[in-house]
């Protein structure tokens, strides 16, 4: 079972209401949430009061990204305005257990996310205490870039070592998938398929997760 999480950086914000519920009528279990502080990343996306003026129209699991530093000053508000999970980069932290702690104190999903040019044993000591990791496809910062075929290589080695020693641990990719790439970012090993531009932009928001799904299935009966 494969979920796909629409990042609403891609939306449409003067409909963003109406884009969001069609997203979870085509199936999309996950709301991909993007915060920005223009310090970690150069740019500055949204916060707190976005993520609780959309709670009411959406039944999704609110998967929020933050690429922010200092991310623990945060964790009370994000939880408050309705996130479920709560995903940072260990490259913004010092003392990552006591972020994870945070998370969980809130009693939200927990999530570690790896630029690409972190490596993926940085996180194992984590993975013992996190629901989530998160492998960056592209640099964090901007929606609309290029996949990087590194990444690939990057996912499978996680998927091996999650299987062998953490098998509850979920993989989510972010940046650069859509239709063309989705069932190589699956087979690799991912669980959640983070896409903006792939599900907002070009054609319909409903024939655009179309795709997404019918690869979802297809990977499902391999
Ligand atoms: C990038 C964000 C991504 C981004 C994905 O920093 O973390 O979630 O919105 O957008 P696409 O799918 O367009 O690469
Ligand atoms: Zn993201």
């Amino acid at each position: 079972m494969y979920i796909l999480a629409p990042s609403l950086l891609a939306a449409d914000f003067t409909i963003l209401g109406e884009q969001i519920k069609e997203t979870q009528e085509c199936g999309a279990e996950y709301l991909h949430i993007d915060v920005m502080d223009g310090v970690f990343v150069p740019s500055i996306s949204f916060g707190m009061p976005l993520i609780s003026s959309i709670r009411g129209a959406s039944r999704q699991f609110f998967d929020v990204h933050l690429m922010i530093v200092d991310p623990i000053r945060y964790i009370k508000e994000f939880a408050e305005c309705g996130a479920d999970g709560i995903t940072f980069h260990l490259e913004a932290v010092e003392n990552v257990n006591a972020v994870i702690d945070k998370i969980h104190e809130y009693h939200l999903k927990a999530g570690i996310s790896i630029k690409p040019g972190t490596p993926v044993e940085a996180v194992y000591p984590y993975l013992s205490k996190v629901e989530m990791i998160l492998i960056m496809s592209v640099e964090p910062g901007f929606g609309g870039q290029v996949f990087m075929e590194e990444a690939y290589g990057r996912i499978s080695r996680l998927r091996e070592y999650v299987d062998t020693n953490y098998p509850d641990v979920k993989i989510e990719v972010d940046g650069g998938i859509g239709k063309k790439n989705v069932r190589e970012v699956i087979r690799a090993g991912a669980d959640i398929c983070v896409a903006g531009s792939a599900v907002f932009k070009k054609r319909s928001i409903s024939e655009n997760i179309s795709h997404f799904m019918e690869a979802f299935h297809e990977c499902d009966r391999k």
